[in-house]
């Protein structure tokens, strides 16, 4: 059993140290905002994670997990400490490293005995020596040992990732931070969950290289969609066909509107950025970038055409705010790059999801706000599914006819069935099936 600090309380930080709790080992997880503390002192998670709130609960009943705001003495006290901070994107799109510099400054200065600092935040290729850097101010490099851990977390379904992770990346300075990270993560050893000991400037590159690469197979099979619109072609067929081929894998080819959330948007930036930095373009991420925003005003587009470019003064149903299902995430969703453009086109918005409306009010107060689907859609002059929740992919086409003012529907996640809407006399679009 190890004594490990977290530091920062956001999804990544939760899950780590629920996760790592679980393991065994004595975990606090640690933030600077009080109040925040204080509601995961009285049980009350501040995100929607599936299966998050239970695992807290029960770690924090087995007295091995524990929430606290003095980050000095968690410091002091643990073997391990893990940077889960935030880092938010600048408006040149670089990666805002304050708070990872922040509290990096706290750890030097309250180093007492041999800990190893581990980062689990996204942080571009160099952080790590960055990290050191400010750690050698007050200290020796015997006093301490260097990790870099990217997570693998998709919200929704993070805890499952957590435990049943595809691969474990542990850059280490030193053998003997090595060892003690194996220590950490003994069960994946245990269960022989392959485990890549690498340098930290590879763990580094490697967690930007796999969001970049699955937000470009996002953009490629999103492009292809849009091709198969014009040729006559099925995407589903051609992204199965083309999944059923072991290079090229089945996961991560579903087209949509566009990739948002916390994660791809701000690091395939953040890897552009790096590449330019070193006068380097990566082009191909570059492009992935420009066909995501495209993808967002297709699908403006795709509304206007729907409604024979008479956009202003309708009324427009929005089935999805979040930027995946699972998630009360509104992030760079497409909701928030949709929405608005509708608004400046004149239409009214009646908007639905089952988590995420009341971080989407924060930003968006003034839209219509329904507590479900049905209610949503009454008198409606059109319907879009922006989210693939699992109560949208089963709704009644039948009754959703009957409630809106126009049988007008498009479906960006396709989860309706075509056949269905053709018999029903939808005038219907979605992403890349024949229609
Ligand atoms: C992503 C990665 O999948 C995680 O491995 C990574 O740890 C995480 O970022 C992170 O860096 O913290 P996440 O952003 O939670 O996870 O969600 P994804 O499931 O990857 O979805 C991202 C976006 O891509 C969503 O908007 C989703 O709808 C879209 N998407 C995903 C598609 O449009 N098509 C697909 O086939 C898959």
């Amino acid at each position: 059993m190890r004594k490990i600090s977290i530091l920062g309380t956001g999804y990544v930080g939760l899950v780590t140290g629920a996760g790592i709790s679980e393991f065994g080992h004595h975990v606090t997880c640690v933030d600077i905002d009080k109040e925040k503390i204080n509601q995961l002192n009285n049980g009350k998670i501040p995100i929607f994670e599936p299966g998050l709130n239970s695992l807290l609960k029960s770690n924090s009943k087995k007295e091995r997990l524990f929430f606290s705001a003095d980050i000095e003495k968690a410091i002091k006290e643990s073997d391990i400490i893990f940077i889960a901070v935030g880092t938010p994107q600048k408006n040149s799109g670089e990666v805002d490293l304050r708070y990872v510099e922040s509290v990096s400054k706290t750890i030097s200065k309250n180093l007492n005995k041999y800990k190893i600092i581990c980062t689990k935040s996204t942080v571009p290729v160099g952080t790590g020596e960055l990290i050191e850097k400010i750690l050698l101010e007050n200290n020796d490099r015997s006093d301490f040992g260097y990790v870099s851990n990217p997570e693998f977390l998709r919200e929704g379904s993070a805890v499952k990732d957590f435990l049943i992770p595809d691969r474990l990346v542990i850059g280490a300075r030193s053998e003997k931070a090595f060892s003690i990270m194996k220590e950490v993560y003994r069960p994946f050893f245990i269960n022989e969950t392959p485990i890549v000991n690498t340098s930290v400037e590879t763990a580094e590159m490697i967690k930007y290289a796999s969001n970049a690469f699955l937000a470009l197979k996002i953009s490629y099979i999103n492009e292809i969609a849009n091709l198969c619109e014009i040729v006559g072609a099925d995407i589903h067929h051609v992204a199965k066909a083309m999944g059923q081929d072991g290079r090229i894998s089945a996961k991560f080819l579903h087209p949509g509107p566009g990739f948002g959330g916390s994660c791809f948007p701000k690091d395939t930036m953040a890897l552009v950025n790096m590449g330019k930095n070193f006068n380097h373009p990566v082009k191909t991420v570059e492009a992935a970038i420009e066909v995501n925003k495209e993808q967002f005003l297709r699908m403006v587009n795709k509304i206007d055409s729907l409604l024979d470019h008479q956009v202003s003064g309708k009324k427009i149903a929005i089935l999805g705010l979040s930027f995946k299902p699972q998630t009360d995430d509104i992030r760079e969703a497409p909701s928030t790059k949709i929405i608005p453009k509708l608004i400046s086109k004149g239409a009214k918005i009646n908007a639905y999801d089952p988590v995420a409306i009341e971080n989407f009010k924060i930003n968006y107060p003034d839209l219509n706000y329904f507590e479900n689907w049905e209610d949503t859609v009454k008198g409606v002059d059109a319907c879009v599914i922006l989210t693939e929740w699992h109560e949208f992919r089963g709704i009644d086409l039948r009754k959703l006819k009957m409630l809106m003012s126009n049988p007008i529907i498009l479906d960006t996640k396709n989860i309706l069935s075509i056949k269905e809407l053709k018999k029903l006399d939808f005038k219907y679009e979605n992403i890349g099936r024949k229609i």
